[in-house]
């Protein structure tokens, strides 16, 4: 029987809380298609800076390589928010991703037809489906660049920098085209190439590579007008190919036409394939130890790296088709309308272990 070893990175807040019930999912899962999963717990984020010192220990490093794929919770708490930069929570979480090679974020931001009521936006706006998928650069960017401080005529001072190679660029791009593909073959390149040097390479690189794919529709938009034609007529999009901070910014707009933040998932992959799957949500502080946050943002991330790293893509199937039918009756708070049974954490993992045992 196959047996696939996962690292867990439960992190900090309601971290925890929403990998318990991913893993009880996984389980159940695994039983009925016949393979094992064995985990290996280790630390990232605050509970690493609390335990030893750093928030991505070797040690974590070590495992998540070791291991056929990872899981990741969520990291930071404002314990740990007064700490300098380089030792917050967050960087843990930027560290793993660096370490791991982990260039290509894939964020699909869907509407369950049984979820419609949880969107924000009318009926009309959402039109007939909804299934976006945001491919953001992770390992590039904004968020790797150099950066500091200093002092110009006694006035402080601070910088960050935007910078992208070709190759950085290449590589993401054909995550985008190889993934549209498979899906609409729409590819929507979003950047700033009206201001920004950095955008205006990103798009003469993705016009090259497009060459490569000519049954795929490439198109391009500024930032600005994305984050308001996503909320004007999302249903235009298929996958969104965008930089590192763009794609963080974007994927959570995206991700509340779906409802809630809570149901959001994603899957960070490399050249190894292995990947790491986690939330695209925070670490909730405010809800923590309540027993109230959404797992299901979890649990179809445990689904996703059935489908993109262990090659299991029935499993994961039957985990979406799973997550769909419970929401035609329970739903967690951040959710929840009337007409439906409201139901705690632990209970909505339950829930779906029981849909997928009939
Ligand atoms: C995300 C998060 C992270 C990011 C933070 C916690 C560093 O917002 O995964 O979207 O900005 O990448
Ligand atoms: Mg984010």
């Amino acid at each position: 029987m196959k047996n696939y070893k996962i690292a867990v990175l439960k992190g900090d807040g309601i971290g925890p809380e929403i990998v318990n019930e991913a893993i009880k999912v996984l389980d159940v899962t695994a039983e009925k298609c016949g393979f094992t999963v064995e985990y290996e717990e280790t630390l990232l984020g605050g509970c690493a800076i609390d335990a030893a010192g750093v928030p991505l220990p070797e040690e974590t490093v070590a495992k998540c390589k070791a291991a056929d794929s990872t899981l990741l919770g969520a990291v930071g708490g404002p314990k740990w928010d007064t700490m300098p930069g380089n030792l917050r929570p967050e960087k843990g979480l930027l560290g793993i991703r660096a370490a791991l090679g982990l260039f290509a974020n894939l964020r699909p931001a869907r509407i369950f037809e049984s979820l419609r009521d949880a969107s924000p936006l009318r009926a009309d706006i959402i039109g007939g489906s909804l299934d976006i998928m945001v491919v953001r650069e992770l390992t590039g960017g904004i968020y790797f660049g150099e950066r500091g401080r200093l002092e110009e005529n006694g006035v402080k001072a601070a910088y960050d920098t935007e910078k992208y190679s070709v190759p950085e660029i290449e590589r993401i791009a054909r995550i985008a085209f190889d993934l549209a593909m498979k899906r609409g073959k729409k590819v929507c390149s979003v950047d700033k190439a009206n201001v920004l040097e950095s955008s205006r390479l990103w798009r003469e690189t993705v016009t090259e590579i497009a060459k490569d794919y000519p049954e795929v529709e490439l198109s391009y938009m500024y930032v600005d007008n994305c984050a308001m034609q996503l909320v004007r007529n999302p249903s235009q999009f298929d996958v969104v190919l965008t930089s590192n901070i763009f794609g963080d910014i974007l994927s959570d707009e995206a991700s509340m036409i779906s409802g809630s933040i809570g149901m959001l998932a994603s899957a960070s992959l490399g050249e190894s394939g292995s990947g790491l799957y986690e939330p695209i949500h925070g670490s909730a502080p405010d809800i923590a130890g309540k027993n109230i946050a959404n797992p299901l943002a979890t649990i179809l991330s445990v689904a996703m790296m059935l489908k993109y790293s262990l090659g299991q893509p029935e499993a994961a199937d039957m985990i979406e088709r799973a997550v769909s039918e419970v929401l035609t009756e329970v739903r967690t708070p951040d959710i929840w309308v009337e007409g439906f049974r409201k139901v705690s954490c632990t209970e909505m993992g339950d829930e779906v272990c029981a849909r997928l045992s009939k």
